[in-house]
């Protein structure tokens, strides 16, 4: 069932409460490296501004643990977004503190507040009902708009909704669209494309998405576990013995419904898990002993390449290889590169894919990246996420 906005419902001067997903990453300094998810939140802000709404934003960042640790605040946050919206932001000491009551209290409308790092109490993360209802008491309405942290049953994603009137913000909403509709109404032939480290975190969506595209295509240390499952040595690459049989289960399950089931043809190896390590191009059949496997190869490439050509929508969660060395990131760069180039609706998940594309430089020219890492994979495993079954239905 679809749920409500804040479209749907009368904000007009009210105090609202938003829930963001200000997790971004941060450097020594605590500059912030990469404001996207700031900007994705600021539709929803700029239309509670035009609603003449008092605005009292709430984020977790990182993983405080339930204590105060000032590298957690989310003070450059709140100067970021008052650059990006070019209006104070006024930043509360404290979450439900004196400070962040008085001044959700004394806040008019058209301003906006941001309470300190949610997770500083460990209630929040207990899912906690007396700090979810304090948190209530200060806002007349609750809006989400964290998709990113959608997958989690905290005070602040779920708790509250028990306390306000509940409603998603535009960028849940938008999220849900793309991700929603690539998943149950694509336009085929539908194609995913999954990488990333492990196949066991990673069983769930490929389980999932084997019910629904048309063809699937395996890449990053999760390729490896797969060749071992046939009885090929893998050398030094990373492999999880004990996923084996999983391994080929999801195989012949592929094999069952009738997807195309691509592996890679062939491997980057590298002796040492270094950047400028010594490196070759193998067939998947002959990695070397001593040698570990970082990338897919060339022939690889170009057989992924030549099967999305045909592809009018794609999933793509999980790089392709150790894209944060450059000499590895050749598979990764490639395939972004060709999807930049579809004529189709082109998906990709949150986290590292999302990182590996704007790496590459090729974010506006995808269909939709998406602002959750976890959430979207759980999205894509085909669960509820918590923080959206909360909310009101339409
Ligand atoms: C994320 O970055 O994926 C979200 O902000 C959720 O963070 P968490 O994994 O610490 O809950």
């Amino acid at each position: 069932m679809s749920k409500k906005t804040v479209r749907d419902i009368d904000v007009k001067g009210k105090k609202v409460l938003v829930r963001c997903d200000f997790n971004v990453p941060l450097d020594e300094n605590r500059n912030i490296t990469d404001n996207t998810r700031i900007v994705a939140a600021l539709p929803t802000i700029k239309y509670l501004l035009e609603q003449n709404c008092a605005i009292i934003l709430c984020s977790h960042l990182g993983r405080p643990k339930g204590e105060f640790k000032p590298e957690f605040s989310l003070a450059p946050v709140a100067k970021e977004l008052s650059r990006l919206l070019g209006k104070e932001v006024v930043m509360a000491k404290d979450v439900i503190g004196e400070d962040a009551k008085t001044k959700a209290a004394n806040l008019k409308p058209g301003e906006i507040l941001l309470l300190e790092n949610v997770r500083f109490h460990r209630e929040e993360t207990d899912n906690d009902p007396e700090f979810s209802k304090q948190l209530a008491s200060m806002a007349e309405v609750y809006v989400n708009d964290a998709f990113g942290a959608a997958h989690r049953a905290h005070a602040s994603t779920v708790g509250v909704a028990a306390y306000l009137p509940a409603v998603s913000g535009f960028l849940i909403e938008k999220e849900l669209k793309f991700l929603g509709d690539a998943l149950n109404n694509p336009v085929r032939p539908f194609m995913a494309i999954l990488g990333g480290a492990k196949v066991s975190d990673k069983i769930g969506v490929i389980d999932s998405l084997l019910e629904k595209v048309d063809t699937l295509m395996i890449g990053g240390g999760m390729a490896y576990t797969f060749f071992k499952a046939q009885g090929y040595s893998v050398g030094n690459s990373m492999c999880e013995e004990d996923k084996l049989d999983l391994a080929r289960d999801l195989m012949q399950k592929a094999k069952d419904r009738g997807v195309k089931f691509m592996l890679p043809v062939d491997t980057r190896v590298g002796k040492e898990f270094k950047p400028d390590t010594e490196s070759k191009t193998v067939a998947w059949t002959d990695i070397p002993d001593g040698w570990e496997g970082f990338d897919i190869g060339e022939k690889t490439i170009e057989m992924f390449s030549e099967e999305l050509k045909n592809a009018k929508t794609v999933v793509w969660n999980g790089p392709l290889g150790l894209f944060e060395f450059d000499q590895f990131a050749k598979g990764t760069n490639a395939i972004a590169k060709v999807l930049s180039e579809l004529d189709a609706t082109t998906i990709i998940g949150g986290g590292d894919s999302a990182a590996a594309v704007r790496k590459a430089g090729l974010q506006d020219k995808m269909t939709h990246i998406s602002t959750g890492g976890g959430a979207s994979l759980e999205f894509l495993e085909g669960k509820k996420l918590p923080g959206i079954e909360c909310l009101q239905d339409k």
